[in-house]
């Protein structure tokens, strides 16, 4: 049986991951609307792929008999002046996300439950990449600054993205 301290904390990052989902939909759908097609390709399965990591969670809980408690989703933010804040918000939303990660390792092993402790280690190795991601297309974008051009072609680019990781 799972403990109410590490179901409450799982169950909270469950939202976490469906808001991560949801942000990142309102962050493809402003790049549709900025006919930026590539970045809105590249964030809706960045989207996609954060669902997955909620349906993870979700499953886990079920597999552990607790009880799974989805809550309100907070609406996403859906205006951005420039493509250079949508991808440092999508940065820090994964340091986000990363640490409050980190707390459930943490209290996983305060806690003594080491299958949570266990499944929560693909989660750590998840983040370092998402981390990573989000972190090299911000250095790019910064990069790009102004130029349209070079947007252009990292637009380019990032519609060739074939599938969330
Ligand atoms: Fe599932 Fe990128 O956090």
């Amino acid at each position: 049986m799972i403990k109410d301290k590490i179901l409450k904390a799982l169950n909270k990052q469950l939202n976490e991951e469906l808001y991560s989902s949801y942000a990142y939909l309102a962050m493809s759908a402003h790049f549709s609307s900025q006919s930026l097609d590539g970045f809105a390709h590249w964030f809706r399965l960045q989207s996609q792929e954060e669902y997955g990591h909620a349906m993870k969670i979700l499953d886990y809980i079920n597999t552990r008999n607790g009880k799974v408690s989805l809550m309100k989703i907070d609406p996403p933010k859906t205006e951005w002046k420039k493509p250079q804040e949508v991808v440092q918000e999508a940065y820090d939303q994964e340091v986000f996300v990363s640490k409050s990660i980190n707390d459930i390792v943490g209290l996983s092993l305060t806690e003594k439950d080491y299958a949570t402790n266990n499944f929560m280690q693909w989660f750590v190795s998840e983040q370092v990449e998402e981390e990573s991601e989000a972190s090299k297309l911000l250095n790019r974008i910064n990069l790009v600054g102004d130029n349209k051009n070079g947007l252009l072609l990292l637009d380019k680019e990032l519609g060739m993205r074939a599938t969330g990781n």
